[in-house]
């Protein structure tokens, strides 16, 4: 597959290449992403989506914002505050602040340089992260294939695959590199109402691996972990407090009480960029609550009575005593030891 996201050199800058994800399974189109407007709109509307995938799609946001204003004279100023309009697309995930956050020190540190200098500066760091994103995937695989038990029956929920960052994937990254060792592994993927990345990408990428993968809706997890058929689970994240607790896709708290209950080891799998250690404790992660027309609608039709309530949140927190460790590219972490690993 194609890079989720690809900064194309054309010109005298280029552009940003996005996999459209809103249309898969269906159809496979990469779109063309020009300005830094479009990239907010790309991230909000979750063509581009996934954490890591997000981040990176910031760094180039801010590229893309950055060719815009070639021409003006407050250049700085005002690419600091379009770098922080596209921090405020998606509050969850911290990879993309973590990702601004470093294109704001490349035009710090180049503010004495010419707009356009400034600008191959900012696409060349772009670049760099989106490339250390696929090596950090492969090195985070290495570190959790080692834990997957032979034979095992591996739950993943929502998609932390190559979709969700540049490639490779983090969860499925996971779940890639024990397929190569042992190709009797089989997946469980969870559908994840009410986007579905379970089913639309999750399913997609794991049927062009060859992966064994049979889709269970959300509330079935309990019924496959209490037959025996589902011994390991990984799932992402997109924001981990210093204490472990980890925000990820709505309904991951309840397969980590479901695994506790059945004794199944649950695993977050995240890069560094993931940790937040600006908070003590997952209560202070801010939840995004996306529109309610993602649950009464499917495929623009209405699935229940109109006027009924819905609360949409996007993310829930599992607390760090329902998680058996962290994987990452720097190793495996009791979520009580990434305070002291990441400070
Ligand atoms: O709303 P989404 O699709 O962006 O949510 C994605 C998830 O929750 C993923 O599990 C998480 O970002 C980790 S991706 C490697």
């Amino acid at each position: 597959m194609d890079k989720t996201i690809e900064w194309i050199n054309e010109g005298e800058f280029g552009y940003s290449l996005l996999i459209d994800q809103t249309l898969l399974p269906a159809e496979y189109k990469r779109v063309k992403i020009c300005g830094a407007q479009e990239m907010f709109d790309a991230i909000k509307t979750m063509i581009v989506r996934g954490a890591p995938a997000i981040g990176i799609a910031g760094a180039h946001g801010v590229c893309l914002g950055a060719i815009e204003l070639a021409e003006e004279e407050n250049f700085i100023e005002k690419l600091l505050q379009i770098a922080d309009y596209i921090n405020s697309s998606r509050p969850t995930a911290v990879n993309l602040s973590w990702a601004i956050k470093k294109q704001k020190e490349i035009i710090l540190l180049n503010k004495e340089k010419s707009n356009r200098e400034i600008i191959r500066e900012l696409i060349k760091n772009a670049i760099k992260l989106e490339n250390e994103d696929i090596e950090i995937n492969k090195k985070i695989g290495e570190y959790g294939s080692k834990l997957v038990p032979k034979g095992a029956g591996i739950l993943t929920h929502c998609n932390a695959g190559s979709l969700a960052t540049v490639g490779y994937g983090t969860a499925l990254g996971v779940i890639r590199s024990a397929y190569k060792n042992d190709p009797s592994i089989k997946v469980f993927a969870d559908e994840t109402r009410p986007r579905q990345q379970g089913a639309r990408l999750t399913a997609f990428e794991l049927l062009a691996d060859n992966i064994e993968t049979t889709l269970i809706t959300d509330g079935m997890c309990s019924y496959f972990m209490e037959k025996g058929m589902i011994n390991f689970v990984v799932t992402g994240a997109d924001r981990i407090a210093s204490n472990g607790d980890s925000a990820n896709k709505i309904g991951t708290l309840t397969v980590a009480i479901a695994a506790k209950y059945f004794n199944i080891p649950f695993y977050i799998v995240a890069p560094k960029s993931t940790v937040d250690m600006n908070l003590k404790t997952g209560k202070e992660i801010v939840i995004e609550l996306r529109d309610k027309k993602e649950v009464t609608h499917v495929n623009g039709k209405p699935v229940c009575p109109l006027g009924v309530n819905v609360i949409n949140p996007s993310f829930d927190v599992t607390p760090n005593s329902l998680i058996t460790g962290i994987i990452t590219e720097c190793g495996v972490f009791k979520p009580d030891e990434i305070y002291k690993a990441f400070s």
